[in-house]
């Protein structure tokens, strides 16, 4: 019943076979700190509170649905980023998770660069402030109006996805009088997700510049001839939501391998690799992703040992994280409409928000935990399904969960780990308004992306 319908393929979320739950937690009340933001917690009388802040209050502040996210514990992640990589790498926050001015301001005082993938989302980079030589700019199909003005901004780098863009970037590079930093994005074979990584034949995907038959090697031989461009490194991304470093270290292996052939045929070792974002998360209690650190150092050890057997100087590392540090800092806070109890099958509870602000869930099966916020309760858990209020029966926000049973309309529920990949795929499908993302710390909330009113719909629509 697992649906292939993740981008870069079927093994984005592990399905569980029809009529299969895990058992319910002990305790329905407890919030798993792997789940939930760094400061949410209990407070005395049993409301979960964020930043210091309860839910009862902000849901009275700021409406429902809404995105709460807990700078403090953004800022930690992007910290410990930051920290274990060093000052010999760098870590290019992934603006595609989720992008706002005030994201941008928070990455820049911590110490992250920021990579972009749209004219969009380089508007908002260079309008917060990031200085434009710590902006990549990406995508397999950059339009020249995005090329010239990345160019024109200085961006840093633009990672190449294609031979056609090598001459393009080139050619706009020279006509300013520029010359642009570039990296190559090469394909290695490798595809990643969760706990599985696949070798072989994953080169049948639009990104990229396939290693097979030497057309990496080539795509490096036209590039370097080019005066509008300087080759600084080799990029490979192998995929999303990945456990298993195993799909990282094969990478790798193809990267420094293209370094060495580049170095015997050009006399050049390119000073830079990216390897990349991808690293999971903990969307469940049962996901076990690990700590930044312990990723910088097998990443670190792998490009080693590899130089070191090709005899190359080991390159600048960079990274591009996403999901690995806003995901877990967020969670959406809905309220309870109508429960639906189904006999035999499962309650179906439904919220006042749905695939709109979260269609995670229906395009790649993800899972995810909710949890009874407003209050606590010691009623049995009751087996739910929470669906949101679109037209539409594939609109499922946490396919199967547990809540108690006492559950009632008016009650606040939440879903965590929505930090990624939520508001930045949110859409207004059947006119739904668009969620705030309410920034919390330290006792205070402040909205850093303003809920969509229904002014906004009716200026997009000229009549
Ligand atoms: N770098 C490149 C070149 C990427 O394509 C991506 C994600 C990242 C970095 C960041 O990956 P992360 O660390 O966030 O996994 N919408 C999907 C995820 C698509 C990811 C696309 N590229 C989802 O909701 O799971």
């Amino acid at each position: 019943m697992s649906r292939s319908a993740h981008p870069a393929g079927p093994r984005h979320a592990d399905v569980l076979p029809e009529g299969h739950y895990s058992a319910p937690p002990a305790d329905l009340n407890v919030l798993d700190p792997k789940v939930w933001a760094q400061t949410v917690t209990r407070d005395g009388q049993g409301v979960a509170t964020v930043g210091g802040i309860d839910v009862k209050t902000l849901a009275e502040q700021f409406g429902t649905p809404a995105y709460f996210l807990d700078e403090a514990d953004f800022r930690a992640r992007a910290r410990a980023w930051r920290t274990a990589f060093g000052p010999d790498a760098d870590v290019f926050y992934a603006g595609k998770a989720f992008l706002s001015r005030a994201v941008v301001r928070w990455l820049h005082e911590e110490g992250l660069n920021l990579d972009v993938c749209s004219g969009g989302e380089l508007a908002t980079a260079l309008a917060a402030g990031m200085p434009a030589e710590r902006i990549a700019f990406h995508g397999n199909n950059k339009s020249t109006e995005e090329i010239t003005r990345a160019v024109e901004s200085g961006v840093g780098r633009i990672v190449l996805d294609s031979f056609q863009e090598i001459v393009r970037v080139a050619h706009i590079a020279s006509s300013l009088g520029r010359r642009q930093r570039v990296q190559i994005r090469v394909t290695v074979g490798v595809e990643a997700h969760t706990h599985e990584f696949i070798a072989t034949a994953h080169e049948d995907q639009k990104f990229g510049i396939p290693l097979a038959d030497g057309q990496a090697a080539e795509a490096v031989r036209r590039a370097l001839q080019l005066d509008g461009l300087e080759v600084i490194g080799i990029h490979s991304h192998i995929g999303s939501q990945i456990f298993d470093m195993s799909g990282f270290e094969v990478a790798a292996h193809r990267v420094v391998g293209l370094l060495k052939d580049i170095r015997d045929e050009h006399g050049i070792e390119l000073p830079e690799i990216d390897l990349g974002g991808g690293l999971g998360i903990a969307y469940t209690s049962d996901d076990d992703p690990r700590e930044p650190h312990e990723i910088a150092k097998a990443l670190n050890e792998i490009v080693s040992r590899e130089c070191d057997a090709a005899r190359l100087r080991t390159p600048r590392i960079s990274v591009e994280p996403g999901r690995a540090i806003v995901g877990p800092t967020a969670f959406t806070l809905y309220e309870v409409g109508t429960i639906k109890p189904l006999d035999g099958l499962r309650t179906y509870v439904s919220v006042d928000g749905g695939m709109s602000d979260n269609i995670r869930t229906a395009l790649y099966d993800a899972e995810y935990s909710v949890a009874l916020v407003s209050r606590t309760s010691d009623a049995e858990p009751m087996l739910v399904r929470v669906v949101g209020k679109h037209c539409e029966s594939g609109d499922i926000v946490v396919k199967d969960a547990f809540l108690p049973a006492d559950l009632a309309p008016g009650d606040l529920i939440a879903v965590p780990a929505t930090g990624a990949y939520c508001r930045s795929m949110a859409s207004n499908y059947n006119h739904a308004l668009r969620p705030p993302v309410v920034a919390v710390n330290e006792g205070e909330a402040r909205v850093i992306v303003r809920r969509e009113t229904e002014e906004d719909l009716l200026r997009l629509d000229v009549g």
